[in-house]
């Protein structure tokens, strides 16, 4: 009994799989990697370093010491060494760092002062780091420092100025000293580095969004996966209304995406993340159109007006003659996207609620029942999407009328002619300009390439930051 509550109470089969899916390869790694040592590099130059305080035994007693005015004036970082470290995160190995350093030295040593400047030289510094990436509470990506160590190949140093009997025992002592000191002083540094990383990726905003009526949820559905040679996230993907979110009615599917290394991101957005888009807009009551006579090609043969609609509708001259018409189009239920490999296909079931406009007053004439099906292809070409269309099928059929019943197999051939002499080539035309490909936080997508698989679009692409401050952003 209490297994059989449990089993009741226990967990829901939530069945969430992840609507996108993201792989970031060895190649992605390294641009990362040259991103952040041009940052790092650049950031050692112009560094404040804290003045340091303390004292150094020298036999004879304690001599205090106070570095001050500190500068960094060169800095030599040869490319570190990033890589995967399979089901932890990256390793991250530096050598043969070098940096020149300037600045101030006072000395006391009882009552004796004395002062000058020093230039400071650390050769051959390395660092050993192992960051572990994971899934914190909040499904954000988490990062933590797992090992580090670090060491100081070489320490040179020059004093300036001061002539007090002790500097000399004092000038051969400092240098192995402050070597052992900054030595210690470099992985606390580096975990304060993750530490803030790891605090900006945790209040980072999940949520994308879109327009001010609806949210992308990025949330990681479950923590990253990460193998020798990239890094895999499964996330929710899936769009809500701002004002109303609300799980969609109809379950995720998982689906294969096989990244490829000589890419430095892979993408796979589901049918099902593009099914949750068109529901949003169904339910923000985006998918509804007035169509009136003004909004019908010219040429176009059949009017909306009740004598031209009377040649398919008999009775409809008779009962309402010479007024125009208008038709309230709502999609009835979202529009549900098919991907396929190498094509697409998009089935719309609208309801069209028919009037007759007497001056202001609608009269109501019957409603119609329209099922359409459109299928094509997609291509990314100039950093757009592009594609084609074409008509699959339409099918109509009256749902309720209240001028008697009549065939709509005429108005079925007539809409069909519409939707393939109008509508198809003036969204043709559309798709060829091409949709620019969204940009996120100066994050562009180079030579992006785009395939429809089964049940996916994949997007496989290198990735550029666009200029510096928004890199800090990141
Ligand atoms: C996004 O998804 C996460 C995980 O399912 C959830 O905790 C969060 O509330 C979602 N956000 C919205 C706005 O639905
Ligand atoms: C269509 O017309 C009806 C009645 O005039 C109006 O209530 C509705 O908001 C209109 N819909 C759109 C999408 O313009
Ligand atoms: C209705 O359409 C016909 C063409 O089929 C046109 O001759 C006529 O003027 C239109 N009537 C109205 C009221 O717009
Ligand atoms: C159209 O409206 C006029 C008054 O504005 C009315 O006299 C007439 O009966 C209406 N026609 C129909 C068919 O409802
Ligand atoms: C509209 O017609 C399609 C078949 O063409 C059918 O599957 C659907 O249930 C109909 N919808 C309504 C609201 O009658
Ligand atoms: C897309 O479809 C059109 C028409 O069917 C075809 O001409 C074109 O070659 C297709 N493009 C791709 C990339 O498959």
């Amino acid at each position: 009994m209490l297994l059989l509550l449990l089993l009741l109470l226990g967990p829901q089969p939530s069945g969430a799989h992840p609507g996108l899916k993201m792989a970031v390869s060895s190649k992605g790694l390294d641009y990362v990697r040259n991103v952040v040592t041009d940052c790092v590099q650049e950031e050692l130059l112009t560094a404040v370093i804290p003045d340091i305080e303390g004292k150094v035994c020298i036999g004879i007693g304690n001599v205090h010491y106070a570095l001050s005015q500190m500068e960094v004036v060169k800095v030599d970082l040869p490319q570190p060494s990033v890589n995967f470290e399979e089901n932890v995160g990256v390793r991250v190995e530096v050598s043969g760092l070098s940096i020149a350093i300037t600045g101030h030295w006072r000395t006391w040593f009882g009552i004796i002062k004395d002062g000058g400047t020093f230039e400071l030289a650390l050769f051959d510094v390395s660092s050993a780091s192992l960051l572990q990436l994971g899934m914190d509470s909040q499904a954000h990506v988490s990062v933590g420092c797992l090992t580090c160590n670090a060491q100081i190949g070489r320490i040179d140093m020059r004093f300036h100025g001061g002539a007090s009997f002790f500097l000399q025992t004092f000038v051969k002592l400092f240098p192995g000293y402050l070597k052992g000191l900054i030595e210690g002083h470099i992985c606390p540094l580096l975990e304060t580095q993750t530490g803030k990383l790891e605090d900006m990726l945790a209040t980072m905003n999940v949520n994308l969004h879109i327009d001010p009526n609806m949210i992308f949820n990025l949330s990681l559905t479950n923590a990253p996966l990460v193998q020798s040679s990239n890094m895999e996230m499964d996330l929710k993907g899936v769009f809500y209304s701002e004002q109303h979110p609300s799980e969609p009615p109809f379950p995720s599917q998982d689906f294969q995406l096989v990244p490829k290394a000589d890419y430095m991101i892979s993408l796979g957005i589901s049918q099902f993340s593009l099914n949750t888009y068109t529901y949003v807009c169904l339910t923000a009551g985006l998918l509804q159109i007035n169509i009136t006579d003004k909004m019908i090609p010219p040429v176009f043969p059949l009017r909306l007006n009740t004598s031209s609609f009377g040649k398919l509708i008999p009775q409809l001259a008779k009962m309402f003659p010479d007024m125009l018409m208008v038709l309230q189009v709502f999609a009835a239920e979202a529009p549900a996207v098919s991907l396929q490999m190498d094509s697409f296909s998009f089935l719309m079931s609208t309801a069209i609620n028919a009037y007759a406009i007497n001056n202001t007053i609608l009269i109501p004439l019957f409603t119609l029942n329209l099922t359409t099906q459109f299928s094509g292809n997609l291509s990314i070409a100039n950093e757009k999407v592009v594609g084609t269309l074409e008509f699959d099928k339409l099918k109509l059929s009256l749902v309720s009328s209240k001028i008697g019943t009549f065939q709509t197999l005429a108005l079925e051939k007539v809409m069909v002619q519409g939707v393939k002499t109008f509508l198809i080539p003036a969204l043709n035309a559309k798709l060829q300009r091409g949709i620019p490909l969204p940009v996120m936080k100066g994050v562009a997508f180079v030579q992006p390439v785009l395939q429809i698989q089964q049940g996916f679009l994949a997007v496989f692409s290198d990735v550029k930051m666009r200029d510096s401050s928004t890199e800090r952003e990141l």
